[in-house]
């Protein structure tokens, strides 16, 4: 019978089968799959795991440290890298989507090897892989999936670890109990999916590092907000947008001309279609008070009410 105690045990002892005395080596995302895979294998194989983190500075207002709090005194081992500047660095006047997710990719691998080699060698490398995905994988390239995710795929040969890939016969409500049971703190648990490339494709156009902060602290406000309301969990996925827009607008007796941003909620099963959520009016008049009022390089702030088709939940 399917009780999460047992379910954790059937996979702790299927892992120590496999690897043995073998090394370990996972990625570490800041989501709930990664996450939870840290602490099932710390379980299981205790330090021979090394978990890697890569700040690649486009994550939000204190994810890093939110993910380190909640790993580190459960037993994993965490390597965090600060590879902000390879990143901005690499991504200083690119404009385009495709080629931002591009250098995100390239980049991560780079960064990923760096550590795969300094705490190495490793025998297994671990992913996070759900049912859904093997479904989805074996079954080709849906026309859904029209912008390129990255994944760890791409190492080179003497990095050619076996997988590791525990979830691999579980869905996303499955692993969510199993987090509860090996104490994954509900603000990661239960938080909405957040792309791989992160805040480098809700800044549209080229990413600076003043955008960047102007961005994270958006974020923070309206995610805040969500969940200080009550309505995170009402919605699948909210995020916020950077335009390149400037407009003008007035701050007491100043004229201002400063940026757009856009808030984004939506609802759905699948996200292969969403509808937009209907957030009280209340509530976004309380967010777009307070990100002009707390943001002064915004003077202006709109909501997306466009489902998906024909929009994506990104902007990029
Ligand atoms: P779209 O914008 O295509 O997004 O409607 C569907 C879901 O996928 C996420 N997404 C990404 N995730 N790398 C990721 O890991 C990416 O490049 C990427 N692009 C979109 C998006 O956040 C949403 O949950």
């Amino acid at each position: 019978d399917w009780t999460a105690e047992h379910i954790v045990e059937e996979l702790v002892q299927g892992v120590q089968e496999q690897v043995g005395e073998g090394k370990v080596l996972l990625g570490i995302s800041g989501g709930v799959d990664s996450s939870t895979l840290a602490l099932l294998l710390a379980r299981a194989v205790g330090d021979r795991l090394t978990a890697v983190f890569i700040d690649h500075g486009l994550l939000r207002l204190g994810e890093r440290e939110q993910v380190e709090a909640a790993l580190t005194p459960l037993g994993v081992h965490l390597v965090t890298v600060d590879a902000r500047e390879q990143f901005l660095g690499a991504l200083a006047g690119v404009s385009d989507p495709e080629e931002k997710r591009k250098i995100i990719g390239r980049e991560f691998i780079r960064a990923f090897e760096k550590e795969a080699r300094e705490y190495g060698p490793f025998d297994f490398l671990a992913q996070g892989t759900l049912y859904p995905d093997v479904i989805e994988s074996s079954g080709g390239e849906g026309a859904a999936n029209i912008k390129s995710h990255h994944n760890v795929g791409g190492l080179p040969d003497d990095l050619a670890f076996k997988l590791v890939e525990p979830f691999r016969t579980l869905f996303k409500d499955e692993v969510r109990q199993i987090a509860a049971l090996l104490g994954l703190p509900d603000h990661i648990r239960m938080r909405h999916p957040f792309p791989g490339p992160g805040l480098a494709i809700r800044i549209l156009g080229d990413i600076t590092p003043e955008k960047l902060d102007i961005l994270k602290r958006v974020d923070d406000i309206f995610i805040s907000g969500l969940r200080e309301f009550r309505l995170y969990d009402s919605c699948s996925q909210a995020l916020a947008v950077l335009t390149p827009i400037r407009s003008v607008g007035v701050m007491g007796d100043e004229r201002t001309y400063s940026y757009t941003c856009a808030l984004r909620a939506v609802s759905t099963d699948d996200f292969m279609t969403a509808e937009w959520a209907r957030l009280p009016y209340d509530f976004l008049s309380t967010m777009s008070n307070r990100i002009v009022n707390q943001v002064h390089e915004i003077n202006r702030v709109v909501y997306d009410i466009t489902g998906k088709p024909p929009a994506t939940i990104e902007w990029e």
